[in-house]
């Protein structure tokens, strides 16, 4: 009976050793590579925080030390270009123009589907929103003081330890509010989450011209086919000038003008 605990007891030690040996064992994975792209040092930068920009070719990358934010174009090489986007450089709290605004040394930021930035401004105890406007506090700013009053934004207030990350299917920003042991939210503007950049008007353009040939495209074929059992039953043949514009066009495989004008409008689609 004893000798049966004693060999239980060491399968048991066996196996428990065994599980650790694997459980806290390595497991190299190979296939991926090490590449530096942006020197700091050289750029005047240094990254604590970088997110890509939807909707443009830039990152954005956030240097906390400097309190200031600024865009890197892709592809990423020395030869980068580096603009600051918003912060003097200065450690402070100031709203309004992107240049001369001021933050507290964030350290996280997130960015919408529009490529508006919302800043972690911890220190504040609150959170900006930078677009091409300029710098504006959307939370917290009431009161700038430590606390984790939930309400309206500008009443609510924040720990001094919190950051935040962008949630597109809820269109919030979720807020890890570390100080406080919460998680918090703040809905978006249904516009900052659908998929148009800030060049909206441009794609807005675009779209609207590919709409119009489209349909111009569309109406040709239409008035084509309409006119097409009219034109053959009433005529047997187009009207002169436009018979005179098909004459000149090879009619080899014996289709009619209509056709050869349906092809035509079909190919200019
Ligand atoms: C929010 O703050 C403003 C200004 O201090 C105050 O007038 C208002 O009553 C507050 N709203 C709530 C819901 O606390």
């Amino acid at each position: 009976m004893a000798s049966h605990f004693v060999y239980s007891s060491l399968a048991i030690t066996l196996l428990s050793l065994l599980f650790s040996l694997v459980s806290s064992g390595l497991l190299l994975e190979d296939g991926y590579t090490v590449t530096t792209v942006i020197d700091g040092h050289q750029l005047e930068i240094n990254p604590h925080s970088v997110i890509d920009r939807p909707g443009s070719s830039d990152l954005i990358v956030l240097d906390s030390s400097r309190s200031a934010f600024y865009t890197l174009s892709f592809p990423l090489s020395e030869e980068s270009v580096v603009k600051r986007l918003a912060g003097d450089g200065v450690q402070g709290y100031s709203d309004g123009e992107p240049g001369s605004a001021r933050f507290d040394k964030p350290k996280s930021f997130a960015v919408d589907m529009k490529g508006n930035i919302y800043v972690a401004d911890k220190s504040n105890h609150v959170i900006r929103k930078i677009t091409n406007l300029g710098v504006t506090t959307i939370a917290g700013g009431g009161s700038k003081k430590e606390g984790r009053a939930d309400g309206p934004a500008q009443n609510a207030s924040f720990s001094n330890d919190f950051e935040l990350t962008f949630v597109p299917h809820i269109c919030a920003l979720l807020i890890s509010d570390h100080g406080n042991q919460l998680i918090r939210q703040i809905n978006l503007k249904p516009e900052d989450c659908s998929k148009s950049s800030q060049s909206g008007s441009a794609l807005g353009a675009v779209s609207v011209w590919v709409l119009v040939s489209v349909l111009s495209c569309l109406v040709s074929l239409v008035i084509g086919f309409v006119a097409r059992p009219y034109i053959i039953r009433h005529t047997g043949r187009l009207d002169p000038p436009l018979q005179h514009d098909m004459e000149a066009l090879p009619n080899q495989s014996g289709e009619t003008s209509t056709d050869l004008l349906l092809r035509h409008q079909k190919r200019n689609c």
